[in-house]
């Protein structure tokens, strides 16, 4: 085994606040895509909010993940996209392309449960495919969802969604299954205020070449 150098730093979990350690994962797990998702309350009202703990979490089913963390300032009370998701039981993710990242910005503004968040966002509602909640046409994909699963992690939720139908631009995925993105159009997050545009790809071989989806 290998002596440890001091070129490297150890963290200690357990010696530091939740702040630090919420700083210390997004650091470490970087870059992260983002889930723009949007609900409806039971009333109708449009809810919009960008989730950055956010990944694939099973191929068959189709299944999404995000974890959605307390409301912010007021511990212990859940954010209204968890409490929508929860009330119908479906969402949906949106991937926002570099073009809606001030729209993703406004969109993550905590604001009372009736406030229309596509307007606040200044986004265009389209109608989906199989949930009642709209999709936000601007983005680059829309997946729709319908919760699997709410499993809690301590402060935070983990929300399963079995995808039920994509919607892709064809600047995102052509009709081949081929994505670009050097076309600078993805969004990902970066540790604390940081984006990154992802304008290079490095080709090293371990995955399936983008083929025709038949
Ligand atoms: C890029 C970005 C990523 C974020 N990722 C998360 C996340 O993964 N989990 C979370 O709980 N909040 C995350 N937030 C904060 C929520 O978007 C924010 O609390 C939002 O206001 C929740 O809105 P809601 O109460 O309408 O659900 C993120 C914010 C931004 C700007």
């Amino acid at each position: 085994m290998t002596a440890r150098t001091a070129s490297s730093r150890t963290f200690d979990l357990t010696e530091l606040g939740d702040a630090d350690v919420y700083k210390l994962l997004s650091c470490a797990v970087q870059p992260r895509p983002i889930a723009w998702v949007s609900t409806v309350d039971g009333a109708g009202v449009r809810n919009l909010a960008p989730f950055s703990f956010f990944t694939v979490a099973s191929r068959n089913p189709a299944t999404l993940a995000v974890s959605i963390g307390e409301r912010i300032g007021f511990p212990g009370q859940d954010k209204d996209t968890l409490v929508n998701i929860r009330e119908t039981g479906e969402f949906v993710v949106n991937i926002p392309s570099v073009d809606n990242a001030a729209a993703v910005t406004a969109s993550f503004a905590t604001v009372e449960p009736h406030v229309d968040e596509f307007d606040l966002a200044g986004v265009t509602a389209i109608d989906s495919l199989q949930v009642a909640v709209p999709s936000v046409q601007e983005s680059l994909i829309s997946l729709e969802c319908r919760l699997a699963q709410a499993v809690p992690l301590g402060t935070d939720t983990l929300v399963l969604g079995t995808v039920l139908a994509v919607t892709a631009r064809h600047d995102a995925i052509d009709e081949h299954g081929y994505t670009d993105v050097s076309t600078g159009k993805w969004l990902a997050r970066l540790a604390g205020p940081y984006y990154s545009n992802l304008t290079h790809s490095v080709h090293q071989g371990g995955g399936p070449d983008a083929g025709s989806f038949r």
